[in-house]
């Protein structure tokens, strides 16, 4: 116990003995136990979360476990050495991370909470949404502001403004939130719409800029990270779904309030107005310090990873876990899950063509001519299903004859690298796919001295790609035919200086990918007829798919919102495949080589260290990974408060410019 925590206790007991309270027994526990006074509830205010969090004192042990796994599973990372000094126009990504993880390592923190969070914010300045380290214990929390933010047009100008639908928006976290706001008589309400004019006493796009540069991670490019922090639609959980943003719903509980300059509707008089964060928690349940540790924080049986030639501990793992199938995806909100509806006055009006109940919402727009497929994500529930879904959808685009096709990619955080692949060869046809018959990338992985080890002792032990990314089975050559099991393709490897540094990669390969419906030999519609619109929100297996859909069609692609005259690339991180801590450390158990003394330990946290696995390499320049090659939207347009939230009329809008 603290000195203070030990005399406010003291404090409590004096009170109980008096008889004043039979409450100060629970007071005493609440001093002592800053979880105990906020278990079970869903909404709190962020310093009681904070207390919680920061309860629990820096541990060493912990440090040296910690660090040592992420800095052994970083010797697989594939963009390492360009980090030392990112080209441009992603310099600002330049970070030297063993000098990091080195200064993580000598740095004094008072609590678990400090070092965790550096380490996270070191990891989220790679804005690489791919190479994270995920503790769960610290991000079970999600601060949500009342006032959501977005850029908005109007009459040729733009501004930020809290988010007209805020109401009907933020009302859907039900009473448990907003009556905290009354209970303490702020009315939140009365914001909707007012125009922001500044934000902590900052201009809102230099304070937009400020955040997307230090706390929004995940997307290489700057002017995409804009985008990140304001509000914003999406699909998620296969239903629409509105995003707070990186201002109003951060991952930590750090910020008590957040202070606007602003003009509310119908009013002319600039007023300033202390807004106040309250935070969300969807961690598991606990009703003490001991046991939020116990449930959050330290490692489980799903934290590490596993045999997968050991029956008894497959058993133990979830199908998900199980399931070999390669996926590329961010973590676009880290915090609770709690995915919070789009008000269902802003929902698209027209029916869903059949093939709409998963990731995609597809519709006939009005006008007859134009088909509309919102791919919300490429991580559906069933892999299978999301092929056959696009076939559906294109059998009743055809029936209707339809000649132009809008494909929204608005916040589509990616999944499985083949469905990005698939959808690449669906829409352009097989006959266009020319002299790289394969629909994907030329891509390798990272051939470090324990990958090496990897790939000889998985083809020595005659694995094949249920139990392993790395057996060769997985992968074709860059003629399109299937490696043998027993093709080494780390041998010889190949080396190029990237930064003064010498880096190592395996040979080049091609996805395999299963395509369980007919891919057509010509396109549905012609490649000047399809158009990709969305808000650059667009990471992992959807930017390998409109990266490819640009690189290889030339397809129209327009971009919505941003920073006035900043520039911004039309996808946010193009790696490629992503192994999340448990797949590398079964990669590395499955081969026999968790004795290794290059092998990390396993975890003593509940937590993820993910990582880029994969490159994919540009067709306009095969040296280059996609990640690293400057690509802008051929239109960007502002929104509107007609369309920031209403899909539908984007896509109306978008139909009129962009063919
Ligand atoms: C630090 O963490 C380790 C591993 O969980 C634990 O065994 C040890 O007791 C902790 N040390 C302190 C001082 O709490
Ligand atoms: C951290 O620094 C100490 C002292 O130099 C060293 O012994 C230890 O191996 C370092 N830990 C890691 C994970 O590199
Ligand atoms: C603003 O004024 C218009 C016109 O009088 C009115 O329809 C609208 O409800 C007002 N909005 C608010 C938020 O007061
Ligand atoms: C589109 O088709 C529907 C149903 O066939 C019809 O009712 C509507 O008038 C058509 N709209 C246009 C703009 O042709
Ligand atoms: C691999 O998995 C598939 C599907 O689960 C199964 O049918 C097949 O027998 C497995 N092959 C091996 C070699 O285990
Ligand atoms: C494809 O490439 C591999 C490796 O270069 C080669 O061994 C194989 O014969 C090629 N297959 C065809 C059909 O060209
Ligand atoms: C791609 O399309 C744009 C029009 O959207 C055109 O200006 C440009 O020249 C095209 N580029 C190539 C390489 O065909």
């Amino acid at each position: 116990m603290s000195p203070l925590a030990a005399r406010l206790a003291v404090l409590a007991t004096v009170l109980g003995a008096t008889g004043v309270s039979i409450g100060a027994p629970a007071a005493t526990v609440a001093a002592a136990d800053p979880c105990a006074k906020i278990a079970g509830k869903q909404f709190v205010p962020p310093a009681d979360a904070l207390a919680c969090l920061k309860s629990f004192p820096f541990n060493e042990t912990l440090r040296q476990n910690v660090l040592t796994v992420v800095s052994r599973v970083f010797d697989f990372y594939t963009f390492e050495d360009y980090y030392l000094k990112s080209p441009p126009p992603f310099q600002d990504s330049t970070v030297n991370i063993r000098a990091e993880l080195a200064r993580i390592n000598r740095t004094h923190y008072a609590t678990d909470y400090d070092f965790n969070q550096d380490l996270y914010f070191f990891t989220n300045q790679l804005n690489d949404g791919h190479t994270r380290w995920l503790p769960n214990c610290q991000t079970t929390f999600q601060n949500l502001l009342p006032a959501p933010l977005v850029t908005l047009e109007e009459k040729g100008v733009q501004n930020v403004f809290v988010a007209p639908d805020s109401v009907e928006f933020v009302s859907l976290l039900g009473t448990a939130y907003t009556s905290f706001f009354d209970s303490i008589g702020f009315n939140w309400k009365r914001l909707a719409g007012a125009k922001v004019l500044k934000i902590e006493g900052q201009d809102p796009y230099e304070y937009a800029k400020v955040i997307a540069a230090t706390k929004s991670g995940n997307y290489l490019d700057h002017g995409v990270r804009v985008n990140s922090v304001f509000s914003s639609y999406r699909i998620s959980g296969n239903d629409y779904s509105q995003r707070f943003g990186d201002i109003a719903g951060p991952a930590f509980p750090d910020l008590t309030s957040l202070t606007l300059t602003l003009v509310p509707v119908n009013s002319t008089r600039a007023e300033t107005v202390k807004v106040p964060f309250l935070s969300n928690y969807l961690g598991e349940p606990f009703t003490n310090k001991a046991d939020f540790w116990a449930a959050n924080c330290a490692a489980n049986d799903e934290t590490n990873g596993v045999d997968f030639k050991n029956d008894a501990q497959m058993a133990k793992i979830s199908a998900q876990k199980a399931t070999k199938l390669a996926k590329a995806s961010i973590v676009q909100d880290v915090g609770p899950k709690s995915a919070v509806g789009l008000p269902s006055q802003f929902q698209p009006s027209l029916p869903t063509v059949p093939g709409s109940e998963g990731v995609i919402k597809s519709y006939i727009l009005p006008d007859n001519k134009t088909g509309v497929m919102f791919v919300g994500s490429f991580e559906p529930d069933d892999f299978d299903q999301f092929q056959t879904d696009v076939q559906d959808t294109f059998t009743q685009f055809q029936a209707a004859g339809l000649t132009q096709l809008i494909v929204d990619l608005t916040n589509n955080g990616g999944g499985f690298v083949c469905l990005g692949h698939f959808l690449h060869a669906f829409l352009s046809g097989t006959n266009s796919l020319g002299s790289f018959p394969n629909p994907g990338y030329q891509s390798t992985n990272r051939a470090n001295p324990l990958a090496q080890k990897i790939l000889v002792s998985d083809i020595a032990l005659g694995l094949t790609d249920n139990f392993s990314f790395y057996t060769p089975d997985n992968w074709a050559f860059i003629n399109n035919t299937d490696m043998p099991l027993t093709h080494n393709y780390m041998q010889p490897p190949n080396t190029r200086t990237i930064n003064g540094q010498k880096f190592i990669e395996s040979q080049r390969f091609a996805d395999i990918c299963p395509i369980v419906v007919d891919l057509p030999a010509e396109p549905f519609f012609p490649p000047e007829k399809i158009a990709i619109v969305g808000n650059a929100n667009c990471a992992s297996t959807c930017a390998m798919f409109s990266t490819l859909m640009n690189e290889r069609h030339n397809t129209t692609i327009a971009i919505f919102g941003g920073a006035p005259d900043f520039p911004m690339q039309f996808k946010g991180m193009a790696g490629n495949q992503v192994l999340e801590w448990f797949d590398i450390d079964s990669e590395i158990k499955t081969a026999n080589l968790k004795d290794d003394p290059l092998a990390p330990p396993d975890l003593l946290v509940n937590a993820d260290f993910r990582h880029n696995w994969r490159i994919a390499y540009s067709f306009l320049d095969e040296t280059r990974p996609i990640e690293y090659v400057s690509e802008l939207p051929h239109f960007r347009f502002a929104y509107t408060s007609d369309t920031y939230n209403n899909p539908q009329n984007l896509w109306t809008f978008a139909a009129g410019k962009l063919f």
